[in-house]
């Protein structure tokens, strides 16, 4: 009976082959049970699955790809380009009838070596229903260039978080989504410790998205694997995302300081990345979208950083505080400056210019105070032995709940002198 479901199903060839095999023995394998349930499920609306690979990182792939994931491919109707891992588009099934409801996807990319490839990934975001999709642990396995078929027209939220791409791939990924309202571009986990993306290649990804995006979030996730932020995060030019409202951003891709400059010396300077230096001495509302309403900085990595920051801030702010000197268009209709940091009980001395300002300026400031996420404050200097993990559930403000939270903290930050 299970063989007669999983045979009616409408399958590329290759995965009828595979499905067969899976479901022949005395007892099925568990993930072709699975993928046979997934093509009677027609009222099915939210979907969260593992992608798992036991693949040794760089290496070639030995596994069979997901079985899950390639009978899912097929019963969308996405198309898969033709020799990728996740099987051969022979015959194109239209629409998505099997599972007509789908709207929101999770896939979550299992182990600690992970070599799910954004290939895979972009398969997965070509189901037509598709309105959310979330992932983890996605990265570019392989720097070649890969065709694009189909576009994910219906997709408006697409949240990656510690994922790492290559700025082509990142670029190619982003033209595929012509509505997208929401990114979330959490820069984390990769194979290569080595990886380099350029502050302009990465606003040329982005800006793929300018005639629709409105809410961004970039920032990084040293949790597992510690990835160098430092040498990741460049000032930014983002003033092009022409519809942007709502900007959540890790301080390090606003602001440049001399401890990080010197960090380039020796091994490193073939990552120092030119265009973005030298931007961090434009004033932040060249960098920065006219049409920005709340601007979020987090992550700030230690005094120096905020300082900096603030300054910008200040300056940035000056024309409006002070209208007789408005030069135009500077944060027009910026409404609310949001700044976490591990402050405690001193938040009134630390943040009391950039009070002033923002209160002449008639722009709201919220001051978040996060010392949970540190070992040790770089505002007080008060340090703790660790810090718990917490569950970040989805969505722009955790408005989205899955099943499997997204957990940060733990050894994540600390004070680096
Ligand atoms: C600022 O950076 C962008 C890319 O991020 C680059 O194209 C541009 O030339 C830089 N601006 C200046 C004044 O150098
Ligand atoms: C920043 O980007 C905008 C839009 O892409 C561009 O017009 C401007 O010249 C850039 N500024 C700098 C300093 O590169």
């Amino acid at each position: 009976m299970i063989m007669n479901a999983g045979m009616d199903l409408p399958v590329y060839s290759t995965n009828r082959v595979l499905l067969r095999q899976a479901l022949q023995p005395d007892v099925p394998r568990t993930d072709a049970l699975l993928a046979v349930l997934l093509g009677y499920l027609p009222g099915l609306e939210r979907l969260e699955i593992p992608i798992e690979s036991e693949d040794p990182p760089g290496g070639p792939p030995i596994t069979e790809p997901n079985l899950i994931q390639r009978v899912l491919v097929s019963l969308t109707g996405a198309l898969s380009t033709p020799n990728s891992e996740i099987g051969v588009a022979t015959s194109a099934v239209e629409g998505n009838t099997r599972l007509p409801k789908l709207t929101h996807l999770k896939a979550e990319v299992n182990g600690d070596s992970p070599s799910a490839d954004i290939d895979s990934l972009m398969a997965l975001l070509r189901m037509s229903t598709l309105t959310h999709v979330f992932g983890t642990k996605w990265t570019t396995t392989q720097p070649w260039h890969r065709p694009l078929i189909a576009d994910s027209h219906h997709l408006v939220h697409l949240e990656l978080r510690e994922c790492t791409f290559d700025a082509q791939n990142l670029r190619s990924l982003l033209k595929q989504a012509h509505n997208l309202q929401t990114l979330i571009y959490e820069r984390g986990w990769t194979v290569r410790k080595d990886w380099r993306l350029k502050a302009s290649d990465l606003i040329r990804a982005l800006q793929e998205t300018s005639q629709t995006l409105a809410c961004l979030e970039l920032s990084y996730n040293r949790f597992i694997r510690r990835i160098q932020e430092d040498l990741y995060l460049q000032p930014l030019n983002l003033s092009g995302l022409v519809h942007l409202k709502r900007l959540r951003i890790s301080a390090g891709y606003l602001v440049q300081t001399g401890v990080k400059k010197e960090l380039f010396e020796g091994s490193f300077w073939r990552h120092f990345d030119e265009t973005g230096a030298y931007n961090s001495t434009l004033p932040l509302h060249q960098l920065l979208p006219k049409s920005l309403e709340q601007l979020h900085i987090f992550q700030i990595h230690d005094e120096l950083e905020f300082t900096l920051m603030s300054n910008k801030l200040c300056e940035s702010l000056y024309g409006r505080a002070v209208p007789i000197l408005s030069e135009a268009h500077q944060f027009e209709h910026l409404k609310e400056i949001i700044i976490e940091a591990p402050f405690e009980d001193q938040g009134a001395y630390f943040f009391s210019t950039l009070f002033e300002v923002t209160n002449r300026a008639g722009v709201k400031l919220t001051a978040i105070e996060n010392s949970a996420d540190y070992i040790k404050s770089w505002v007080t200097h008060n340090s703790k032995v660790s810090c718990p993990s917490r569950d970040i559930n989805w969505g722009f403000d955790g408005e989205i709940q899955w099943e499997n939270p997204f957990t940060q903290r733990g050894e994540v930050r600390y004070h680096r002198r």
